[in-house]
């Protein structure tokens, strides 16, 4: 499995790692171990001594996080990787007692890790999530592990025909009727889809949309970033009112492989404070809302297709293609070429 390497991608979200607390997880096939350091900073280490191979997970902080002990012979190791303790002997650091470290930024709510070259990790390359600045924004998030390619999680948010037919509650064939254009900005690529006059709207998206009675002009505007971080813009206004008008959700869909086959998908829906304090409440309740429909319908369908795929590669399949597939197939050769471009 070759994965794209010089990239920032979601680890963990911000909350998820607390102070004290030491987070095991596998990204890009590397067992890691996630902390904060004394300062409160994400730090991302190899979960392997270097001595007897312990996973440094199973041991536990010192110094309020400014050291990291094996569980098993207390070796002892800073953010940075190197060993800045050894308790045997005249306690001299041996050569090789270092571990592997990995650049981490906390950002828009999320842990973002460089898993390759660290002297090109720009912080300035973390693709942006506004809504997800935890001053201005209530964000709500989410996260689960799905037991497919990563790729295919990025085929299923940048086509989304398939909410019809998956997603019975947010069900209207406006969106599959809706026109979908591709777009791509550099290495970034958008499918936007446009619905207009759309009369069958579910209740709680007219809610939503603060538009009770009518048509309604929606869209839903996607952004993608390599290798696997997407934005995802939902709106709506009373047909033939200016869009700016209209009331949008905004979320982010991240995914991070562990591995060829199983991927760490994170996920967030953001309202902004300015609303007041049911900002927190709609946050909270939208990520729950959309965990529903993520984990019964789109992830058993997911894998299953994974499963049927058997590990080949999409193109080498011949797969048929369809309008709403243009985004997605230009995501694929983006992402490839990159690939290809790193190994070179
Ligand atoms: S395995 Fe880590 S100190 Fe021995
Ligand atoms: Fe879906």
């Amino acid at each position: 499995m070759t994965y794209l390497r010089n990239a920032w991608t979601i680890a963990a979200w911000a909350q998820e790692l607390a102070p004290g607390a030491l987070l095991a997880r596998t990204l890009l096939d590397e067992p890691l171990v996630l902390y904060r350091d004394a300062d409160g900073a994400p730090r991302a280490l190899a979960d392997r001594c270097p001595h007897r191979f312990a996973p440094l997970s199973m041991g536990r902080l010192c110094d309020g996080g400014a050291s990291l002990q094996c569980p098993y012979h207390g070796l002892r190791f800073d953010g940075s990787g190197a060993c800045v303790h050894n308790p045997h002997g005249d306690g001299r650091i041996p050569q090789a007692a270092k571990v592997r470290s990995h650049p981490v930024v906390e950002r828009w709510s999320a842990l973002w890790i460089w898993m390759g070259d660290a002297q090109r990790a720009d912080p300035d390359l973390i693709p942006a999530f506004p809504f997800n600045d935890p001053e201005h924004w209530a964000v709500g998030t989410g996260s689960m592990v799905v037991d497919a390619p990563y790729e295919l999680e990025i085929d299923n948010i940048l086509d989304l025909s398939h909410i019809e037919f998956m997603h019975p509650l947010f069900s209207s064939d406006a969106v599959r009727r809706g026109k979908v254009e591709c777009v791509q900005d550099g290495q970034t690529v958008w499918s936007k889809r446009f619905m207009p006059d759309d009369t069958q709207v579910p209740d709680f998206l007219r809610q939503a949309f603060h538009v009770p009675t009518g048509p309604i002009d929606r869209w839903l505007h996607v952004r993608w970033n390599a290798p696997a971080s997407l934005a995802l813009w939902a709106g709506g206004v009373a047909s033939g009112t200016p869009m700016e008008q209209g009331i949008v959700s905004q979320q982010a869909h991240c995914f991070t492989p562990e591995s060829a086959g199983r991927t760490h998908y994170f996920y967030s829906m953001a309202f902004p404070r300015a609303m007041g304090p049911m900002a927190e409440t709609l946050a909270a309740e939208g990520v729950a809302a959309l965990k529903v429909p993520f984990e019964q319908e789109d992830k058993p369908v997911v894998e299953a297709v994974g499963r049927r795929m058997g590990g080949a590669d999409l193109f080498a399949l011949k797969p048929v293609l369809l309008p709403g597939d243009a985004a997605a197939v230009r995501a694929r050769r983006v992402l490839q070429a990159l690939i290809e471009q790193e190994q070179a």
